[in-house]
């Protein structure tokens, strides 16, 4: 099989933290250009990986149109995801985008449109899809062994919202960048994964957002700017199968660094996903008639152990598993994020 060359664009956080080195580890895929409009940051991350200039770009046309670039990796802020990977599927170039995949549910289906239309393949970049945990937890479920799910609650927080961190107003607080705040932000992560354990689709939701800190320092230094997104979110939703699932997602809750939990009652026993409980580590704990009634940490097998990226060559491969996010669960997830949205501000059930 061609080793497929990778165009990477915005070269931030989640580049150089996951896409880059699993592009690096996967022998299936190569970096061969990068792109990023900020001039010092290219210069820098080009020469860290060794991308000669002429396929450092500053203008993502110029990556895609690149002939070395058979595929592109996108990790720019939101504002961005639907223009370049609209333009690489019209290219005829497949991709992978970070999540939220779009700004609303317009922009999502419109993408979906242009990348069937174009035939290329797609992967948004659910990362918590890849935790062993989780795929373990997703097995079990659908093995059957604890019965019709009847709850499903998740919490999502982080802590670096707080007003005692003195955060700058990063894009992360500005609706026209990121479209909401911790919602689309870690929200739509616990979102998409509930639905992914579970198999079941979202039917109505009802959710309570609201800002905390609702001004920040400016990262220039010129004085003040507001912050026009949520700091969390308390959202319930009714799903297909008769599930009634929560979600807890805020950014201002203090001592938790990147901490999930989610617990999944069934007829026949539960099931709880943890995740840095232990600093970066994914846990599943597991109780009913076989553990006596108590809730028992159990080993997860290697087979659900799956690195992003080489997920994302596998699928471009013709050899993935079928557990990717594609542009339809995009789509979905944006319905979602607007219906929520939409729910917040009418104060309301909304049926999706
Ligand atoms: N999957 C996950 O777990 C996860 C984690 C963190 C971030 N993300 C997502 O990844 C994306 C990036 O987040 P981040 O934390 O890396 O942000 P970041 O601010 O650290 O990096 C973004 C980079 O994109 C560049 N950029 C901005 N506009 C561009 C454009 N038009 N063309 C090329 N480059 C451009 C910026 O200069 C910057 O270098 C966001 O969509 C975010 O939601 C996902």
């Amino acid at each position: 099989m061609a080793i497929l060359r990778v165009g990477s664009v915005g070269l931030g956080g989640i580049s150089g933290g996951v896409h880059i080195p699993g592009i690096e580890r996967s022998p299936d895929l190569a970096l061969a250009a990068v792109c990023d409009i900020d001039p010092v940051r290219l210069k820098e991350r080009g020469e860290r990986y060794g991308i000669p200039e002429n396929r450092r770009f500053t203008d993502y046309r110029d990556l895609i149109a690149c002939p070395d670039v058979d595929v592109v990796d996108i990790s720019t802020p939101n504002n961005v995801h639907r223009e370049i990977a609209e333009a690489a599927a019209r290219a005829g170039k497949s991709y992978d985008v970070e999540k939220p995949m779009t700004m609303d549910t317009a922009e999502a289906v419109e993408l979906a449109r242009v990348t069937h239309e174009a035939g290329v393949k797609s992967m948004i970049c659910f990362s918590y899809r890849y935790k062993a945990a989780a795929r373990y937890l997703r097995s079990l479920v659908a093995g059957g062994r604890f019965g019709r799910i009847h709850h499903v609650n998740m919490q999502y927080y982080q802590a670096w919202g707080l007003a005692e961190k003195d955060c700058v107003r990063v894009w992360r607080f500005v609706k026209s960048v990121a479209a909401s705040g911790a919602l689309g932000d870690l929200g739509c992560h616990g979102l998409d994964l509930v639905s992914f354990v579970t198999g079941e689709k979202y039917e109505s939701v009802s959710a309570h957002l609201g800002t905390i800190v609702t001004e920040r320092r400016l990262p220039d230094g010129s004085g003040r700017g507001p912050v026009d997104v949520d700091d969390f979110s308390n959202i319930l939703a009714e799903m297909s199968g008769g599930i009634s699932a929560s979600f807890q997602i805020s950014r201002f809750a203090y001592g938790r660094g990147n901490y999930q939990r989610m617990e999944v009652y069934g007829e026949h026993g539960a099931l709880v996903y943890h995740l840095d409980r232990v600093p970066g580590v994914d846990e599943l704990e597991i109780c009913d008639a076989s553990t006596g009634g108590k809730y028992v940490n159990v080993p997860i097998p290697d087979e659900f152990r799956v690195d992003q990226m080489q997920a994302f060559a596998d699928l471009l491969n013709g050899r993935g598993d079928g557990l990717d996010a594609t542009v339809d669960d995009g789509v979905m997830n944006e319905i979602l994020l607007d219906g929520i949205l939409l729910s917040d501000a009418e104060k309301r059930w909304v049926t999706l």
